[in-house]
């Protein structure tokens, strides 16, 4: 095992970037301004309300991960962010209609402070939106530059000691492979020559890494996914993670999968569908940006199930994903899964789960633990991809040779044992016989 890193202080304060500040970015914005003045509870978040064990069970030691691990104080963080749209985080957070006037009232002056800057978009990417609060820079390397004097002035003049940057813009079309994307030197020649395969996106993560920002990667876009942007982070010694929060189905799809294949039961179907009516139901009703979302969908379940090392109870497992706009249910989303299971001598049964979830209260959470948890990162000196989070995304990204862990349990233990081993703490293997002679 590799020795424990070197850790840095949370000192100063940290400036969180959102790229893309719709209703994910309101609500995390103003749950944490909510926490801070002790009238809304983080739910959902490991970091202010995980415990970790450490030692043996008789031990008794089971601190607040963030007790355990130094995180950033959520009192010294600073928001900013940009959109194509002036809104600033009240407005925002009212048009995205996920948290009540009750809610919003006491945050009224404090979200009307935030507002976003001007952005980088190029509509191909998202058709279904046409916004007009954006730069104009003529190449896609001006681009790159002005965003990142936005992020040296935001940090200078809120007075931050560091940054990190969490993507919560709407998902792009679907981007084929690209020899632009093979290393930094040809990404650098696209930007300049403005070359189509670059997204938006790309842009943002660009800038991000470029000033040594972490970037975490709320959406599929490829933005931190593809071989440059991998170099260029290894080499500049910034995290990157991603990509895609895992929230409603995804989420249940990880929970059930792994306790169905633990008991070898088979599956011959599994039928997901939702409906749900906010911007991101908008711009995904469009087939090429539906295309994004269902691929990163679709992988959680294969490497789950391991359809080749099973192939008896999971070989012809047919695998559907539906998303539909449907604008009456705004972000509350309704989605419904039904599950063709066989058990003992080939015997069908069936599971249907209706989860009436409401997408932005699942998301907010992460966003919060991905900003501290990068901001760990970074200090700790981790560079690249961060594996140990994957336990808060629907595709994770992995180093080149490896295969994605879906499995939200091994997931969870991959984050809490890379906790542990950044603080120098013995690993947990649940083998539990030095308990028994
Ligand atoms: N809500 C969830 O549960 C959930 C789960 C997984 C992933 N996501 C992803 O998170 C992202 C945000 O979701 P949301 O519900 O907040 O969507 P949203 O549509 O409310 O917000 C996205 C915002 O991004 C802005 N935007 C688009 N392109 C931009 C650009 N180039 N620069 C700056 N801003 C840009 C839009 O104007 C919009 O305000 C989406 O990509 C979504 O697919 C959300």
């Amino acid at each position: 095992m590799k020795p424990p890193p070197k850790l840095a202080k949370a000192d100063g304060k940290l400036a969180v970037f959102l790229p893309g500040m719709g209703a994910v970015a309101s609500t995390f914005i103003a749950g944490v301004l909510a926490a801070r003045k002790g009238i809304g509870s983080p739910i959902g978040s490991v970091t202010q309300m995980g415990t970790i064990r450490l030692g043996k069970r008789t031990e008794n030691r089971v601190p607040l991960v963030k007790d355990f691990v130094p995180l950033q104080d959520l009192n010294a963080i600073e928001f900013a962010g940009w959109d194509i749209f002036p809104e600033n985080a009240y407005e925002i957070a009212q048009n995205a209609k996920v948290l009540d006037r009750e809610h919003l009232e006491p945050l009224k002056a404090e979200l009307e402070a935030i507002k976003p800057m001007k952005a980088v978009f190029y509509p191909q990417y998202v058709k279904r939106l046409h916004g007009t609060h954006v730069k104009t820079e003529p190449t896609k390397a001006a681009m790159v530059e002005a965003l990142r004097e936005d992020i040296r002035n935001t940090i200078k003049e809120r007075g931050c000691t560091r940054a990190v940057a969490v993507w919560c813009g709407s998902t792009e079309t679907y981007m084929e492979p690209s020899p632009v994307y093979d290393t930094i030197e040809s990404f650098e020649k696209g930007l300049l020559e403005n070359d189509d395969a670059i997204t938006s996106s790309m842009i943002y993560a660009w800038a991000c890494i470029k000033e040594k920002v972490p970037f975490a990667n709320g959406s599929p876009n490829l933005c931190v996914d593809i071989a440059a942007v991998h170099e260029l982070a290894r080499i500049n010694d910034v995290p990157i993670a991603g990509k895609d929060f895992k929230t409603g189905q995804t989420l249940m799809k990880t929970i059930l999968a792994p306790g169905l294949k633990a008991r070898l039961l088979g599956i011959k179907g599994w039928f997901s569908t939702n409906i749900l009516g906010n911007r991101d139901g908008e711009v995904l009703d469009d087939p090429e940006n539906f295309k994004t979302k269902e691929i990163s969908k679709l992988g959680a379940l294969d490497h789950i199930l391991q359809p080749k090392v099973y192939p008896e109870l999971y070989g012809d497992l047919y695998h559907k994903v539906r998303i539909n706009y449907y604008p009456p249910r705004g972000d509350s989303k309704e989605g419904w899964d039904n599950i063709d299971i066989v058990g003992w001598m080939g015997y069908p049964m069936q599971i249907k789960v209706d989860f009436l979830c409401r997408d932005s209260i699942l998301a907010a959470p992460i966003v919060l633990d991905l900003a501290l948890f990068m901001d760990l990162a970074n200090r700790a000196g981790f560079r690249g991809v961060q594996e140990w989070l994957s336990f808060y995304f629907k595709d994770p990204m992995t180093a080149k040779k490896l295969y994605p862990e879906h499995d939200l349990f091994i997931q969870s233990m991959k984050l809490k044992n890379t906790l542990r081993w950044t603080m120098g703490e013995e690993l947990i293997t649940h083998l539990g016989n030095e308990y028994y002679d």
